[in-house]
């Protein structure tokens, strides 16, 4: 099993929480406001902003504009989402190691740094209990493909972690127009193309995606929809996920031996039968034609 089960997240348990969504949807707006709803709990909270730590970020916008060599995007920026996991694996593995730089040039250390001050606010520990206090990521990104949320299901499932979703639904055109109104904005183009690739949360189809919520962002966050959250991520911190086990194919043969020695049981349990019947009619003296008919049967 993973060796951080122990030595890194300890007691205190942990959630990562995917917030996806278009651009402009609203997902940086709401992991504030989850972090200091989450403060006044006493738990550690951090935003992880992709857009910030990845600086290939630009890069990407670019590339999905021009809808070019789709494929050897998607795998150059994979390696980077994968660097930002790591540095969350790092905190996960060991808090001394919060005070430390990242130590991969994949993502934007200055960036990576403001994330994890969060962390190491002393006002943020619940001081009753400091390292009973649950630690909560929250990851902001567009995450618009199934496979690049399951990369953090991983993560949290390594680690016995708490995994939440939280898809932003919100209407192409309120996302346009907001976009519009930011100091750096995201060319309409490339909202619109992220539309036609975008898969939300589906449960039915990825089991592994059960605790999902969705919420309306068309219009402004309500208190309802920080409670929804908030008793999305509760839910998940007290229901962590499981490792896998790396021992399938030895269940297998367990079971297969198992299934075979109850037919190997019942075999026998079947002649014992039979011949416990034979025994008895011969006691009753049944003549030999009766007898093989019994047999036979
Ligand atoms: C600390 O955590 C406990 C249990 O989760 C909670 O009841 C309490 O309100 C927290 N304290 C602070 C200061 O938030
Ligand atoms: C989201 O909210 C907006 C505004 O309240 C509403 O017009 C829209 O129908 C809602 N969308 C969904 C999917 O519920």
């Amino acid at each position: 099993m993973a060796e951080g089960a122990d030595a890194g997240v300890g007691r205190a348990a942990a959630c990562l929480c995917v917030l996806c969504g278009l651009p402009a949807a609203g997902k940086s707006s709401l992991a504030r406001t989850v972090v200091s709803t989450a403060a006044r709990y006493g738990w550690r909270a951090a935003v992880v902003p992709y857009d910030d730590l990845i600086p290939e970020q630009a890069f990407q916008t670019r590339v999905l504009q021009a809808g070019v060599k789709l494929q050897e995007m998607h795998t150059e920026w994979k390696v980077h989402r994968q660097a930002v996991l790591q540095c969350v694996e790092q905190v996960l593995k060991k808090s001394g190691v919060l005070a430390e730089p990242a130590n991969t040039c994949q993502i934007n250390g200055a960036a990576w740094a403001q994330c994890i001050q969060a962390l190491l606010q002393p006002e943020a520990l619940n001081c009753s209990q400091p390292e009973h206090a649950p630690l909560l990521f929250l990851l902001d990104d567009n995450f618009y493909y199934p496979s690049m949320r399951y990369e953090v299901y991983q993560l949290a499932r390594k680690y016995s972690l708490g995994f939440c979703q939280v898809y932003l639904h919100c209407d192409l055109e309120s996302c346009i127009s907001r976009n519009q109104g930011r100091s750096q904005t995201i060319p309409t183009e490339v909202i619109l193309e992220m539309v036609k690739r975008l898969e939300s949360p589906n449960p039915q189809k990825n089991l592994w995606e059960t605790n999902s919520i969705s919420i309306n962002t068309t219009d402004s966050l309500s208190k309802c929809d920080i409670q929804k959250v908030m008793e999305l991520i509760l839910f998940s911190l007290s229901n962590p996920l499981t490792p896998i086990e790396d021992n399938t194919e030895q269940k297998d043969a367990d079971r297969l031996k198992c299934a075979t020695s109850v037919v190997h049981q019942a075999d026998q349990a079947c002649r014992r039968l039979i011949s416990e019947a034979m025994k008895t009619a011969r006691e009753n003296h049944m003549s030999p034609d009766q007898m093989r008919s019994l047999a036979a049967h």
